[in-house]
């Protein structure tokens, strides 16, 4: 457990953003080439289609186009730093990161990749609270981007209709711990022994044990949400909105059935846009907030689970945004 962000400033959302791929894949059109049906997808993770990037759609391009938007979306702030979370860079070296700041214009600020599975973004935010408590950024640019559907072998039914591509982005400035949007304690953990249970050496080359993953992720989420309300004072009947990782719809129902959330104050997206690894907790904060399912005043917990295995949860009361500055030329 660790809080990131116990002494000095706070870090504070001030903007969010989001990208998916144009091409939709439905699992209708996964049944026609697998031995699958759109009935035993839906029934098992509650994912019905998924955005699948092309050949010439890299994880920076998502990574920049979410990110434009956040920043586009924000105040008019000098943009310290970038973090970019991903478990699919498109390169071993460099990072992604630094080419995606400078698409971005922010040549020169600090910049790096941070991988941690499909809780790499929560991981990112407390990297981001500790740039900020530290006083090396007062602006941090988080993004979340992954091209997950390239991992899975194309021939196998058990994990090629779980992911999606995509890629979300948060704004961070210094502010303090009573305003809204100013995160919580963040809680992260990690469990290397553990490790083989999803794995992948390269692309096409995923193995996931399904049923352990499934145990161990309404596990470590629950306990982690559990920990991340404690640190910050909350009961969980003070939760008005769950996001969790976007995982599948068995596994987030768990988390909120063992919390005691209402399914209705737990948001979801999985159904349009499957498993987006790191990006999925930020794509879902920008759809929720641009929709009205997210409001000013609501007190969220985000969680998390994914490879590694690594976990983690943080609360904020949901702040006042400008939203709907869209990129030109693309939808979301
Ligand atoms: N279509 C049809 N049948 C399928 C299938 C598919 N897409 N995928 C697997 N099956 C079959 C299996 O081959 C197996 O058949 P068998 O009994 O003849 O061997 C049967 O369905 C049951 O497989 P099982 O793996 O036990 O299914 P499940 O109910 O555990 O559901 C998952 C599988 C993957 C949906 C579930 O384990 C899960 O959600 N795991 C977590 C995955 C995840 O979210 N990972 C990322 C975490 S960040």
């Amino acid at each position: 457990m660790t809080p990131a962000n116990a002494r000095g400033p706070a870090a504070v959302i001030t903007a969010v953003g989001s990208a998916l791929p144009p091409h939709v894949i439905s699992n209708d059109d996964l049944a026609g080439r697998l031995d699958t049906t759109d009935e035993w997808i839906r029934s098992r993770t509650g994912i019905t289609r998924r955005h699948i990037a092309g050949t010439d759609e890299s994880t920076a391009d998502l990574a920049v186009r979410a990110g434009f938007q956040a920043l586009t979306n924000g105040e008019p702030h000098d943009v310290d730093a970038l973090v970019v979370a991903t478990t699919t860079p498109d390169r071993c070296c460099p990072a992604t990161a630094p080419a995606v700041a400078t698409r971005l214009g922010l040549t020169g600020v600090p910049a790096h990749d941070l991988a941690a599975g499909c809780t790499g973004f929560l991981y990112a935010l407390a990297t981001a609270a500790g740039l900020i408590a530290a006083r090396t950024a007062r602006t941090v640019l988080v993004v979340g981007a992954d091209r997950l559907a390239s991992l899975p072998h194309p021939g196998d039914r058990t994990t090629v209709p779980l992911f999606g591509d995509g890629a979300g982005a948060i704004l961070l400035r210094t502010g303090n711990t009573r305003e809204a949007g100013a995160l919580g304690p963040v809680v992260l953990g990690s469990d290397g022994t553990a490790a083989d249970l999803i794995r992948a050496s390269r692309p096409g080359a995923l193995h996931m044990d399904g049923s352990d993953v499934f145990r161990q992720a309404v596990n470590r989420m629950s306990t982690a949400s559990r920990q991340a309300a404690t640190a910050t004072g909350w009961d969980l009947e003070d939760i008005d909105r769950l996001v969790p990782h976007q995982a599948n719809h068995r596994i987030t129902s768990f988390v909120a059935r063992q919390l005691g959330v209402p399914q209705a104050r737990q948001l979801s997206n999985v159904s349009d846009v499957g498993n987006t690894g790191a990006a999925s907790i930020p794509l879902l904060l920008a759809q929720a907030a641009a929709d009205g399912r997210l409001k000013p005043g609501h007190r969220i917990l985000l969680t998390a689970f994914g490879a590694g295995l690594t976990w983690g949860a943080v609360t904020l009361t949901w702040p006042e945004l400008t939203l709907n500055r869209q990129e030109p030329g693309h939808d979301r």
